[in-house]
């Protein structure tokens, strides 16, 4: 295992001050569209009534949670719990428990006229041996095919949003990190893993016992599919986390010391920032995100290091606590999930400044300060490349509405957002789920009441869109072009040559080869253009054809 170097130098507030903050953007929220509710959790409750396609229900609170778009812009990942199916051999017997699912972000429906698909429902155990039992932070791949999804890769060839995409076709593949000398046994055990934007990458978080308590450690690397290990387990398909770095310098890692110069001294450090948790990486994967030890006392805050150089950025600054974070795909933007605006910490945070000493032993019961049970406070907050500075802390997103408690809107601070927020790829949408506050957090002797939530079938989790409307969409290109060349004779070129794009946004259309692909043979000296086969161009609707043959 290696050290991934982290040189700190933190740019904080003062830094950035020069730069004016954004003017406030107009946002409109939307909701998708769920699997409905069913009645209980019992055998059946799903019935014919609540559900006239038999593709499934979930309880109010079903552990919703939102994830990846895909790269097509329309499809968004997210993990339910579904509840109340019938009993085998009944069809709709698959769609219970923990599951993968699509959601339409576009008001269109799948064939069958849902809004969501279930992509894990009913895999065979064959089709997933050795699978984690996690699926939490669902993740795209660019192909369309895969998506990470706990410590396993779902896999669908035909594409995770294809017609064709059914159980059969879907495999469950788990990861594996070696952390034996002898390469036997599951491997170390990761948690909160985050995809790469390269796809070849991951980010992941361990925990593990020392005699101080509970310590966690966060890890980049590789994966390397293997579809028939020889060693440890699972001993089924399989990606290998290989060449895994630590990210953690013991030069830097140490806030506060004890001078050497005179032992009753403590000297604080302001460069030395460690790792606490990777939170994930910037949209350009330039750089990994963060939660470390405090800069200022009690304000817990994210921080993104470059992965080449070590360079650390300070996102944000403000007193309250933020944990989930989402850079956009052009990296000029940051979505968290922030306490702000609840005034949660201010108690303990609200005096900017003061060297975190105390921090030493407070930080672990400060950090859980930030929720009251499963009660969260966190809203979605979005705020610009250069962080918090002066007078800007930001824009909430989700700002529009009556606020009132219990009420519903978008702003109803009875609704609190759960990990992780999500940009799409064009930069000009965000996915955020939200759970409304439930009992024991409210009701009973708590002096804050309960209010029945008051969207489709009662449900207590949504799943939100963030219109960011005047932002420009940058544009996504999708799939592959390959050429190879051949010259018969020094003048001529040959090329063969195979595309497959697909780009969205201001920029939108194709380029596609017809299925043997374009061949094109040229003298560059005469310009005799003959090819067999089709390369077509499609910009706004219009088609662009290859020149007739020359001959
Ligand atoms: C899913 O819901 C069922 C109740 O229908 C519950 O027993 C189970 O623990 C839940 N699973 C997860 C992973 O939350
Ligand atoms: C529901 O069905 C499962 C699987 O068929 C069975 O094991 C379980 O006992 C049933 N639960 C109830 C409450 O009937
Ligand atoms: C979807 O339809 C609803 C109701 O017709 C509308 O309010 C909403 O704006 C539409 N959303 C999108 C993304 O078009
Ligand atoms: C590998 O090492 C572990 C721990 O030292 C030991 O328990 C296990 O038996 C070894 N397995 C093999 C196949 O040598
Ligand atoms: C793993 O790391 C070694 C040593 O740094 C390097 O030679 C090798 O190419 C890496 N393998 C992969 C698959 O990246
Ligand atoms: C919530 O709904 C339940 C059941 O319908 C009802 O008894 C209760 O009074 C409602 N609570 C509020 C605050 O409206
Ligand atoms: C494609 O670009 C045109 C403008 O050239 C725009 O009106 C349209 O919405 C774009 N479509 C998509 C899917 O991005
Ligand atoms: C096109 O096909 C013809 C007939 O098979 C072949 O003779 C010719 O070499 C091909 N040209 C190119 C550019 O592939």
């Amino acid at each position: 295992m290696r050290s991934l170097l982290l040189a700190a130098t933190c740019i904080g507030s003062a830094a950035v001050g020069g730069f004016l903050p954004p003017s406030p953007e107009p946002i409109t929220v939307t909701r998708l569209r769920l699997p409905p509710v069913a009645l209980n959790t019992d055998n059946g409750s799903c019935t014919p009534e609540i559900n006239p396609r038999r593709t499934g229900c979930v309880s109010k609170t079903s552990d919703l949670h939102s994830g990846h778009y895909l790269r097509d812009g329309v499809h968004l990942l997210a993990i339910a719990n579904f509840t109340g199916a019938p009993v085998e051999p009944d069809p709709a017997s698959i769609y219970q428990g923990q599951q993968l699912i699509l959601i339409k972000t576009d008001n269109t429906t799948f064939p069958n006229g849902d809004s969501w698909k279930c992509i894990t429902c009913g895999v065979s155990s064959e089709n997933s041996q050795g699978r984690g039992l996690a699926m939490d932070y669902p993740q795209a791949f660019v192909d369309g095919k895969r998506a990470l999804a706990g410590t396993n890769v779902v896999e669908c060839s035909d594409g995770l949003a294809s017609e064709a995409c059914g159980p059969d076709s879907v495999r469950i593949i788990p990861l594996r990190w070696n952390t034996a000398t002898n390469n036997s046994g599951p491997g170390g055990s990761m948690r909160e893993l985050r995809l790469h934007p390269d796809n070849h990458h991951i980010g992941f978080n361990s925990i593990h016992v020392t005699s101080n308590g509970i310590a966690q450690s966060a890890f980049f690397g590789r994966l390397r599919y293997d579809p028939s290990p020889k060693w440890g387990q699972p001993p089924a398909p399989r990606y290998d986390v290989i060449n895994v770095s630590l990210l953690y310098n013991e030069e830097q890692s140490h806030r506060i010391i004890v001078s050497p110069d005179d032992p009753s001294h403590l000297i604080i450090q302001p460069g030395a920032l460690a790792v606490g948790e990777l939170r994930g990486f910037g949209g350009t994967g330039k750089e990994v995100t963060w939660l470390g030890a405090p800069v200022e006392s009690c304000n817990i805050d994210v921080f993104a290091s470059d992965i080449t150089t070590g360079k650390v950025r300070r996102l944000t600054s403000h007193p309250e606590y933020v944990d989930p974070v989402d850079l956009s795909p052009d990296d000029k933007w940051s979505v968290v999930l922030d306490t702000r605006g609840a005034g949660r910490q201010m108690f303990i945070a609200g005096l900017r400044g003061i060297p975190p000493l105390i921090d030493l032993v407070a930080v672990s019961a400060v950090s859980s300060v930030r929720n009251n049970g499963k009660r969260r406070f966190f809203q979605p907050w979005l705020i610009d490349q250069y962080g918090d500075r002066d007078h800007y802390y930001g824009q909430q997103v989700n700002a529009e509405g009556s606020g009132i408690p219990g009420s519903g809107s978008i702003n109803d601070p009875e609704w609190n957002a759960r990990a992780d927020p999500r940009w799409s790829w064009d930069g000009t949408r965000i996915a955020y789920t939200q759970i409304i506050t439930e009992e024991p957090a409210c009701g009973g002797v708590n002096p804050l009441p309960c209010y029945n939530s008051t969207e489709d079938g009662g449900r207590n989790e949504r799943i939100m869109i963030a219109h960011l409307t005047s932002h420009y969409g940058m544009n996504v290109l999708v799939g592959s072009e390959s050429v190879s060349r051949e010259n018969p004779t020094p003048f001529v070129e040959v090329l063969h040559w195979y595309s497959d794009l697909t780009q969205t946004g201001p920029n939108n259309g194709t380029k596609i080869t017809s299925p043997d692909g374009f061949h094109l043979s040229i003298d560059i000296d005469l310009n005799f253009f003959e090819a067999n086969g089709t390369l077509t161009t499609t910009v706004a609707g219009k088609e662009y054809h290859q020149p007739a043959n020359y001959t």
